[in-house]
């Protein structure tokens, strides 16, 4: 099947008729239909689909268990999610393969697709959770028990979904299979438009984190509750966000509000409690500490002004990505004999191909982005860019797996 018609059958998969957006949660119907879709068109092709003790799947192109040539992404979104934000580098390995099949390759080395699971963390909160799994960047036992917003634990369901949670945990024989792991993903941002780029490669990852920041006040009447006798947490939270806007532009950092909750959530209350998640990221470790650091005092100091109570936690951390340089000099020597320019971009986005980077040499293709945004409805990549990545794809894991 062309790329075009794979990209067809999946487009609908958690699709909200409503705003466009996916809402590709895991362990929800959409993600079960869409690793169905993926078994399904992996098999068709002559591999062999394994799931591994993590929920992450692996399609087999060769028996040799060594020596393998990695790629693929994830299929589960944000929030109203973009269509291509991992779904692209999933559709475009299948559509390598089989472009690499059509033309009579026989791999030396196996190559295989993985299929990630909750990459987002839009539902247990933890981004790139089956790539941390595997790497053993988060412990199982604080895994299984994380929580979705309805208190939902990742045990409960693993468990749901007819999976064994007790066999979370690191798989240091499937990385150290593996020679080589390329993620091709779409741009987010822009920059490869104003360089007439189609392609790009990547150079490393902004270290970035989430904080979860509860602020407790107490419930109180909109109408008649004096001002002076209140202990409102949406003041400080309020004062918070601003400061996050302004200690990240003074660093050169980002951080973003992106999810509240206001507690019990009347219209005409003072809210009891306000849990609001904080996204920063920075070009360096420094400059994140600091903007995390500023922050927090903000907010603590307004909670003090208001009476009120925070807590900070910590729910996610990844350090400085730097990608293999042999590996992407590699790719752009293939690339560039076939007429490919792919410059080399840095980028503030998270990807199991960061994770995997501690362990296995690794390296991500970009598509480009005709309007950089990304984690919305709005996100875009043309046709023609699709197919030139999947090509790209189809000459790099050739050459690697040759
Ligand atoms: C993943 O897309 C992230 O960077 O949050
Ligand atoms: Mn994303
Ligand atoms: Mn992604």
């Amino acid at each position: 099947m062309s790329f075009a018609d794979l990209w067809r059958e999946l487009e609908p998969v958690g699709r909200d008729p409503g705003t466009g957006g996916y809402r590709r949660y895991s362990r929800t119907p959409a993600d079960a239909q869409g690793r169905a879709w993926f078994t399904a068109r992996a098999t068709k092709l002559g591999l062999a689909v394994q799931a591994d003790n993590n929920g992450n799947l692996w399609a087999w192109w060769g028996d040799a268990r060594e020596n393998a040539i990695a790629t693929g992404s994830h299929l589960d979104s944000v929030p109203d999610g973009g269509g291509y934000d991992g779904a692209l580098g999933v559709v475009s390995a299948l559509a390598a393969v089989e472009m690499l099949k059509d033309k009579g390759f026989n791999p030396e080395r196996a190559v295989v697709l993985a299929l990630f699971t909750e990459e987002e963390g839009a539902r247990f909160r933890v981004p790139c959770l089956g790539s941390r799994l595997m790497t053993g960047a988060i412990d199982a036992d604080s895994a299984r028990a994380l929580t979705d917003d309805d208190g939902v634990t990742l045990a409960e369901a693993m468990t749901a979904a007819g999976c064994d949670a007790g066999l979370l945990g690191p798989r240091p024989d499937l990385l150290d299979g593996m020679a080589a792991f390329v993620e091709l993903h779409v741009e987010q941002g822009r920059a490869l438009a104003p360089l007439g780029a189609a392609l790009g490669l990547a150079e490393g990852i902004w270290p970035h984190g989430r904080w979860r920041l509860v602020f407790s006040g107490r419930a109180d009447h909109a109408g008649t509750a004096r001002f002076a006798d209140r202990n409102d947490p949406m003041l400080p939270y309020a004062s918070t966000v601003l400061a996050a806007r302004r200690a990240a532009a003074e660093r050169g950092a980002l951080a973003t509000f992106g999810k509240v909750i206001a507690e019990p959530g009347g219209a005409n209350g003072v809210s009891s409690a306000v849990t609001a998640w904080l996204d920063a990221r920075a070009p360096d470790e420094a400059a994140l500490t600091d903007t995390v650091t500023a922050v927090r005092s903000v907010a603590e100091f307004s909670c003090e002004e208001h009476g009120v109570t925070l807590s900070v936690r910590q729910e996610s951390y990844t350090p400085v990505v730097r990608f293999d340089e042999r590996l992407r000099d590699r790719i752009a020597g293939v690339l560039a004999a076939a007429g490919v320019k792919a410059p080399v971009l840095s980028t503030g986005a998270g990807h199991d191909a960061g994770v995997l980077a501690a362990r296995v040499p690794t390296a991500m293709l970009f598509v480009r982005n005709p309007t950089g945004v990304s984690h919305s409805p709005a996100e875009h990549a043309d046709l023609a860019d699709c197919e030139a990545g999947v090509r790209a794809l189809a000459l790099v894991l050739e050459d690697l797996a040759r």
